[in-house]
């Protein structure tokens, strides 16, 4: 059977559960949504599709969301989407992602799964390290043990829902969709940059020039958040937020994976 999973990631997480899904499949390209072009049009000929991505505010990246918008699936077969979250309440993002594809085509999502990793909002919290880190590590490969044979056996759920995550995202997503694009603005570098070059490399907007040896922020952030926890100087801040911060990258994924993969490089 032919697979194909198309990913997005900030931090890692949502690469290495697609990595980790298509090596259960064989014979599955994964694929970043942030090495398609914007105007082309998306008609993977495949067994099995999927989608693995974050959940940003309750809903889908904006990149991910645009990717869905324009995607023709009459010639894929069972299609699964995965996301990664941090809190919880990311139901809606699953429905946003089967709505999108629906609009498109006649079918959406035949199957769709939550996936709790450590949360990486470094603007609002702590992403967790340590021991409460390897704890969820542990749950997130316990529940794989159960999803990806799911998906080797080409099972239908109905997608999960909750009325409260569908109320919170009815509130913040909006928030999102309006400022996200704008809001590394509000990124500031200070003089532990190296000029390495690494924020600008991994960024799967392509939203980085390094001008003078430093990084300047355009306006199609995804705020993915990617350029402040990979910068190896941990020089990038966004004010009072992150600085003191602990930094968080997934472990099973390395810097040079984020630059090629993130760039749509093979
Ligand atoms: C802008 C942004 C918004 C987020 N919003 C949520 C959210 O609404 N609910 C949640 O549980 N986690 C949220 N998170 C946490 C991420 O979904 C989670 O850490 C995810 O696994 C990161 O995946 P990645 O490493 O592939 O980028 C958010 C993270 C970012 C950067």
């Amino acid at each position: 059977m032919k697979n194909v999973i198309y990913y997005f990631t900030g931090t890692g997480n949502s690469l290495a559960i697609a990595q980790k899904i298509a090596a259960a499949l064989e014979d599955c390209e994964v694929i970043p949504v942030a090495s398609l072009k914007d105007s082309q049009t998306i008609a993977p000929v495949a067994d099995r599709m999927g989608f693995v991505c974050p959940v940003y505010f309750l809903g889908l990246p904006l990149m991910v969301a645009e990717f869905a918008g324009r995607l023709d699936r009459s010639r894929a077969g069972y299609t699964f989407g995965v996301v990664t979250f941090g809190g919880s309440g990311s139901e809606p993002t699953l429905r946003q992602l089967d709505t999108l594809i629906r609009k498109q085509n006649k079918r959406g999502l035949d199957a769709g799964y939550l996936v709790k990793m450590p949360g990486n909002y470094i603007l609002m919290y702590d992403p967790p390290s340590g021991k409460k880190q390897e704890e969820i590590f542990a749950a997130a490969d316990n529940l794989l043990g159960e999803i990806i044979p799911a998906i080797g056996r080409c099972e239908h759920h109905k997608l999960p829902w909750s009325l409260i995550g569908a109320l919170i995202h009815a509130a913040a997503y909006p928030w999102f969709v309006s400022h996200a694009h704008r809001k590394a603005r509000e990124f500031t570098v200070t003089d532990a940059c190296t000029s390495c070059g690494t924020c600008a490399e991994i960024c799967p907007a392509k939203n980085i020039d390094i001008v003078e040896g430093r990084p300047v922020w355009k306006d199609r952030c995804e705020l993915c958040l990617g350029c402040i926890h990979l910068c190896p100087a941990q020089a990038i801040q966004a004010g009072k937020n992150t600085t003191g911060r602990p930094r968080y990258r997934n472990p099973e994924i390395t810097i040079a994976d984020m630059k090629a993969k993130n760039q749509g490089n093979p």
